[in-house]
């Protein structure tokens, strides 16, 4: 192993990944693992420090997942977070019981005080806000260990046994809100592992060049390009790997924003890469005519796509010898159902059909690992221009999930028109560089209204921006007044077939970024 490695032990959590990119930017290289990895494997990667991750289950489960005492015996450090927490507890002789009242349970944001003499608090303020998402408790921790933080409904907040360097928290350290949740972990590396921090995104980079090398040889790929970030930047790291060997499909569904087939077309024309546009509107609304569940419409979008690229293949004589590429990333994976997790949405990228992939040599993925700000680090260091390193996110599926039920051309012009006066409006007021993301939602829900001397029976438009940084939690963004009044005077009057606009105030967890 060239790098230091941390190991993050997934036992089915939904933010595992977090963690792991919570490691990397404290510059440790770190891999998620399943809890069922075996010990030995695990023992000869050598890491430098394990952290068990949370879980649904309840450690006092029979079918509840568990790890072997012996690993306890290495004299590798651990932090056990949330369900690991238990599961460290429970197996070293503690006791964790489910939680008898409401009060010992907790969920959200919990002020929590730390004991800050701990190394994994130390330079801590004594109190702040912790993200608990618990109901079950430790009525008695093991042997060795004390307690070192408590919130006012449970005392067992945080355990430590400093000696053999085992830590648990309750909470979640890896989520933003979670006040300092990152210098602890940063404790917890570099005070209890003594981590020297060698890995950076430059390392990343030229490792997955050389790989990327290695695996498609002479061969050619196909690279899905939506003109994203993600798939910018995968386009420039694979034309770093093999050059004019690739070819970048772009598919215009007829979902895009206001003038965004255009402008990807004019993006990449600048660029030395084969880049190839395909206007498939009419064969993506068709599919979807009539439709109206969430996850039936990204099924039908994620299938096209395969179908447009296999076609684009046969045209461009890629063979069975080729790769097909896609710039999935991390969350892309996580919310769409990977290992114990709940599937939140499938994005589209995880919806190849089977003869599709079966059609290239292999699919590749190189950023699957990686979040939103990683692949913007990448991009940077691959030298793209700003304003594509810096795009705001769009999904693949487009605007198919921001009309709720059945998708039209209408609908899709309707809220097309509505969208690019929001963006207008929020980059004129230069508020489009302080949010991550925003856009318009055309909801399904018509109400009246009055327009002149007249009666109006039309559709509410929602507006929804949030900040975040790796998009798996997310705020609201708190978009001034002005500008939210601005958009709304200007689309109900510009756009036919809307006659009230609504603010979304909604954080994620527990709504998604994404009303589909
Ligand atoms: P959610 O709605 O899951 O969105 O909170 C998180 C981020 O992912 C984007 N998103 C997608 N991106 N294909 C994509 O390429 C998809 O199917 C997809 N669904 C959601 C979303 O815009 C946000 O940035």
């Amino acid at each position: 192993m060239e790098h230091e490695l941390v190991i993050v032990l997934d036992f089915g959590g939904q933010y595992n990944q977090l963690i792991a990119r919570r490691v990397r930017e404290c510059g440790v290289y770190c891999e998620v693992k399943p809890y069922t990895m075996p010990l030995a494997e695990l023992k000869a990667a050598d890491p430098i420090g394990i952290i068990f991750t949370g879980g649904p289950s309840s450690v006092y489960l029979e079918d509840a997942p568990h790890i072997p005492a012996e690993i306890f015996t290495w004299g590798v450090p651990i932090l056990g977070i949330c369900y690991g927490c238990q599961l460290m507890a429970h197996t070293l002789g503690g006791q964790v019981v489910p939680a008898q009242d409401d009060s010992a349970r907790e969920y959200g944001k919990t002020k929590t005080y730390y004991d800050t003499s701990c190394k994994l608090f130390q330079g801590l303020p004594e109190a702040g806000i912790s993200w608990m998402s618990h109901s079950d408790y430790m009525a008695r921790v093991p042997e060795g260990f004390r307690l070192v933080a408590h919130s006012a409904a449970c005392p067992n907040v945080a355990i430590a046994d400093e000696t053999r360097g085992f830590y648990g928290v309750q909470f979640h350290p890896e989520v933003n809100h979670t006040e300092n949740g990152s210098k602890m972990l940063h404790n917890f590396l570099y005070e209890v592992c003594h981590a020297s921090g060698d890995w950076t995104m430059g390392d990343f980079c030229r490792r997955t060049v050389a790989s990327l090398r290695e695996q498609i040889s002479g061969g050619r790929v196909l690279l899905a390009l939506s003109g994203g970030v993600d798939s910018s930047v995968l386009a420039a790291l694979l034309a770093e790997a093999i050059g004019d060997r690739l070819t970048c499909v772009f598919v215009d569904h007829g979902l895009m924003r206001k003038n965004e087939g255009d402008e990807v077309e004019a993006a990449f024309q600048k660029w030395d890469v084969h880049f190839v546009r395909v206007n498939a509107e009419e064969r993506f609304l068709s599919k979807l005519a009539g439709v109206e569940d969430p996850q039936e419409k990204r099924r039908i979008i994620g299938a096209e796509f395969g179908y447009v690229f296999r076609d684009e293949a046969e045209r461009f004589g890629i063979t069975d010898q080729d790769f097909l590429a896609q710039g999935t990333i991390y969350p892309d994976v996580i919310e769409s159902g990977k290992g114990d997790a709940d599937v939140i949405k499938s994005h589209h990228n995880r919806l190849l059909p089977p003869e599709v992939v079966a059609r290239f040599k292999g699919v590749l993925e190189p950023l699957d690992l990686l979040f939103k700000d990683e692949v913007r680090q990448l991009g940077r260091e691959l030298g793209l221009p700003e304003y594509l390193v810096m795009r705001q996110p769009f999904p693949g599926p487009g605007l198919a999930i921001r009309i709720i039920g059945a998708v039209t051309k209408a609908k899709a012009d309707t809220l097309r028109e509505a969208d690019a006066i929001f963006r207008e409006e929020v980059a004129k007021a230069g508020w489009d560089r302080k949010i991550s993301q925003y856009f318009a939602v055309l909801t399904n829900t018509r109400s009246v209204g009055v327009m002149g001397d007249g009666r109006t029976y039309d559709y509410t438009l929602a507006l929804r921006g949030v900040t975040t940084t790796d998009f798996m939690t997310a705020d609201w963004a708190r978009i001034p007044y002005e500008v939210l009044d601005a958009a709304s005077t200007r689309i109900v009057n510009e756009v036919k077939g809307i006659n009230r606009v609504v603010y979304d105030i909604t954080s994620k967890p527990p709504a998604t970024i994404e009303w589909e």
